[in-house]
């Protein structure tokens, strides 16, 4: 028999929801991590009394009560709301798309007249089939919203012009008819108060957890110790590369300490122009509404992506997509690996749909009759 039932490599959301379930159905547990932290790409790190986030604003939201239940059996929520402003070349708008922009960029105050100024701008180009982002975009909300605020963020976040991008890329732009900044459409938000890394370490508590090792680096001896391995790291690397590289956007983060109080007066600020090479700055004070004597904030600059890089967004286009499905094929026969998490499932997730996603797994895996 080994030490182990489980190897969980990746501490992060969906590896520490995995281990927590099973530690507590008796399953013994070995997480490992490459980073010298727990949490993953939630991880927040304090510095100056003030929890930043190190890996990119993260702003916990769903509509699933039992994941807003489960998670704030781990710590209390506070009652932050997402309401980011765009700068554009110095003009300030209120996202997403809402009375409080058009009014701005019109002077409208009506839904009925912001109605029909986006109707008029739709149809002044009179694009019937888009054949790129650009058309796209303005087939859908008009020259004035994709010039100041779509445009240039896109490009930075793709790194291409978006006439050379895909018009799928943009399916639909969300635009609201009321006063209402609040970014997501979801019954529940907030942030956790004292920070994230809180309901890591109580999920991890009583568990063993190997920091700064590398599945890779110690494959064999790992895998000897445990039954089953849970693995969250990137599915392609798992298996050597052999069928093809599956590509993602990458980005840097910029931390800076400031002698100031409060820099920008809200959390998340886009810059949409092309000019400024960064798409967002992050003042972390104000998801906590922090009353630190100094402020850190964060600009993310978003980069291209090569193999030993953080991988961020995977790029789910058709020739990514239909590499993952061959993996997925490989990883369909293993006998005692399951594959989780944003990296081993190859998809954008929010941390609200990982957690769903590991209980998927254990219901599966460890328990017939969950209660989730
Ligand atoms: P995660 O990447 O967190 O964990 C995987 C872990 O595996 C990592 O710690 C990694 O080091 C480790 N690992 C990988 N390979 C390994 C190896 N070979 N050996 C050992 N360890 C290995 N969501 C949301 O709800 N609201 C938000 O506002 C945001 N904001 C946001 C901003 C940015 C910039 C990004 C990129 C993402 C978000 N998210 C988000 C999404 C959120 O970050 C995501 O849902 C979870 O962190 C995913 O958790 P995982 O455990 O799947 O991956």
């Amino acid at each position: 028999m080994k030490k182990y039932d489980y190897l969980i490599v990746g501490a992060g959301l969906f590896g520490s929801t995995f281990a927590y379930e099973a530690n507590k159905r008796g399953k013994k547990c070995l997480v490992v991590d490459k980073r010298n932290h727990i949490g993953g790409n939630i991880y927040c790190k304090k510095i100056e009394g003030i929890n930043v986030h190190q890996y990119g604003a993260h702003i916990f939201h769903t509509s699933n009560k039992k994941i807003w239940d489960y998670v704030n059996s781990f710590v209390e929520f506070n009652r932050y709301t997402n309401s980011p402003i765009a700068n554009y070349k110095g003009e300030i708008y209120n996202l997403p798309f809402n009375m409080n922009t058009f009014n701005k960029l019109w002077g409208v105050v009506t839904p009925e007249e912001a109605k029909a100024k986006i109707e008029e701008q739709k149809k002044e180009l009179g694009i019937e089939e888009p054949k790129n982002l650009e058309e796209q975009a303005i087939s859908l909300v008009g020259i004035d919203i994709y010039t100041k605020l779509i445009k240039g963020y896109t490009e930075k976040q793709w790194g291409r012009n978006a006439t050379e991008l895909p018009s799928f890329i943009i399916k639909r732009l969300p635009v609201r008819f009321t006063y209402d900044n609040n970014y997501f459409n979801d019954k529940y938000q907030g942030i956790p108060e004292g920070g994230y890394n809180i309901i890591i370490e109580k999920m991890l508590e009583g568990i063993d957890v190997n920091l700064s090792t590398d599945f890779f680096k110690n494959r064999d001896k790992l895998t000897d110790l445990a039954e089953k391995i849970v693995f969250t790291g990137m599915i392609d690397e798992f298996y050597n590369y052999e069928l093809g590289t599956l590509e993602y956007r990458s980005l840097k983060f910029e931390h800076e300490i400031l002698e100031c109080e409060n820099y920008q007066g809200v959390a998340v600020v886009n810059y949409t122009e092309r000019e400024i090479p960064y798409t967002r700055v992050i003042e972390h004070k104000h998801f906590e509404y922090g009353t630190q004597e100094k402020t850190i904030i964060t600009k993310e600059y978003p980069s291209d992506w090569k193999i030993n890089d953080e991988p961020y967004y995977p790029v789910n286009n058709n020739k990514n997509n239909e590499l993952f499905e061959k993996y997925k094929k490989l990883a369909a026969k293993e006998t005692n690996i399951i594959f989780g998490g944003r990296l081993g499932d190859y998809k954008y997730y929010d941390m609200h749909q990982v957690i769903e996603a590991a209980f998927d797994i254990i219901k599966e895996e460890l328990d017939e009759g969950s209660k989730y």
